[in-house]
């Protein structure tokens, strides 16, 4: 049934785009003051919006960034920060109708990878996305939590006012860097969208030998203040460190904080090395691990081309991409890097499952044992397994 069109957003169509978003993530109606505080993040630019007797009825928005990928390059990416249909017009076709056209709006832009974090995890899957990150939210008791003498002892750390850190976080997030595949650049608008957060976290800046190297943005939240318990918990949305010393200096200032039973951490990457660091590795308690980040391979061979490979025998790996058949084909990737090839496959699999190795974060032989991909010579898998290893594990670190 196609009762809608499906178009890019004009000028004057945001807010009515904003409204169906929120509407269909159940936040509250947008009034004036709302949308002026978010009208910056959420220019018409880039948006496609789905309409229904000319009345806007979805929307799929993106934002242009650079995503690491292993081996270091930092490539042109999308990240997909809004998709929503109304919730009288779902399970039409409209989501589809507006991935496809978003998907080929990336490609015109020259966009290798997409990204976004998903409400459910069957939605994406169709459309090429698979889990490219996982993270784990932990919960540490400052009591328990003494650091051995051999764990880096970090440097200063300062509070800083609102004001102060809309300033100097998007320059001090640039020169941390992107460390881990998986890590974005965070564009002013993205900075912009975050803004009216901001007042109610309480943000500390890290400074190492080369000066500022790290920050944390956290949120007080059960607060007891009524003898004779008096205790808080610190909710952990964003702490960023150029280097394991200043991750580790943050975390020692949020685990010394007085009045704090509870340090909640959500999103921290699976190898965050933190717990081996503590005398009592039990005061670290991971709460849940998660699908973090969703990937989509826009542009398969520019995607292959673009990351490093380790030493070992080169693959051949059959991608089908039904949803954007150019991609689909058979790639052999080796230490000394990918491209197309008319070799017989020795591996077949999905475009999304290509999207859950492509990072690190999952083996192919994991895939390979779930049936995700089917192995045409049986060594394949552990052979991609060497290829494909990457030092940290990936992690994106930044909500969208
Ligand atoms: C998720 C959402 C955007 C889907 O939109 P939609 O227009 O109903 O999707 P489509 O009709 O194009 O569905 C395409 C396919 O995906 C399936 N699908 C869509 N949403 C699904 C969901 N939440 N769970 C399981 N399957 C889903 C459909 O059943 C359909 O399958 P089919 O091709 O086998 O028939 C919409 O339901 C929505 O706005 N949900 C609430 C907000 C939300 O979660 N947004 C996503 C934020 S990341």
């Amino acid at each position: 049934m196609t009762d809608f069109v499906v178009r890019p957003a004009v000028e004057g169509e945001q807010r009515a785009l904003f409204e169906v978003l929120g509407r269909s993530l159940h936040a509250p109606p947008v009034d004036d003051e709302r949308w002026e505080k978010r009208s910056a993040g959420w220019p018409a630019d880039r948006k496609v919006g789905a309409f229904a007797d000319k009345q806007p009825i979805g929307v799929a928005s993106s934002v242009g960034t650079a995503m690491t990928v292993p081996g270091g390059k930092v490539v042109p990416a999308a990240a997909v920060d809004g998709v929503g249909v109304r919730a009288d017009h779902t399970r039409r076709g409209v989501l589809t109708a507006m991935m496809r056209e978003q998907l080929g709006d990336l490609q015109a832009r020259g966009e290798v990878l997409a990204a976004l974090h998903a409400s459910e995890t069957t939605i994406y899957g169709r459309f090429g996305y698979g889990i490219g990150t996982r993270s784990q939210d932990v919960s540490v008791s400052p009591r328990r939590a003494r650091f051995r003498d051999s764990a880096p002892a970090g440097g200063q750390v300062r509070l800083i006012s609102s004001s102060e850190a809309i300033e100097l976080l998007p320059e001090l997030y640039r020169r941390i860097g992107l460390r881990r595949p998986g890590m974005i650049e965070r564009p002013q608008r993205w900075w912009s969208s975050q803004t009216h957060r901001m007042k109610d976290l309480v943000v500390a800046v890290h400074t190492g030998p080369d000066g500022d190297d790290g920050f944390v943005a956290y949120q007080p939240q059960d607060r007891v203040m009524k003898p004779p318990e008096m205790r808080i918990a610190l909710a952990v949305h964003n702490l960023h460190g150029a280097n394991t010393a200043a991750v580790a200096g943050l975390w020692r200032f949020l685990l010394k904080i007085d009045l704090v039973g509870e340090v909640r951490a959500f999103g921290r990457p699976l190898d965050e090395p933190l717990a081996p660091m503590l005398v009592d590795t039990r005061a670290w308690r991971v709460t849940d691990v998660s699908d973090e980040l969703w990937v989509r391979l826009v542009d398969v061979p520019a995607a292959l081309a673009a990351r490093s490979y380790r030493d070992g025998d080169p693959v051949v790996i059959e991608v089908r991409d039904p949803f954007l058949p150019a991609n689909s084909g058979c790639y052999r990737i080796g230490p000394d890097g990918a491209g197309r090839t008319d070799e017989l496959p020795q591996l077949r699999l999905d475009v999304d499952v290509l999207a859950m190795l492509y990072l690190g974060e999952w083996q192919a032989t994991t895939l390979a044992a779930a049936g995700r991909i089917e192995a045409l010579q049986a060594d394949a898998p552990e052979r991609a397994d060497e290829l494909l290893r990457t030092p940290t594990r990936p992690w994106c670190g930044t909500g969208f």
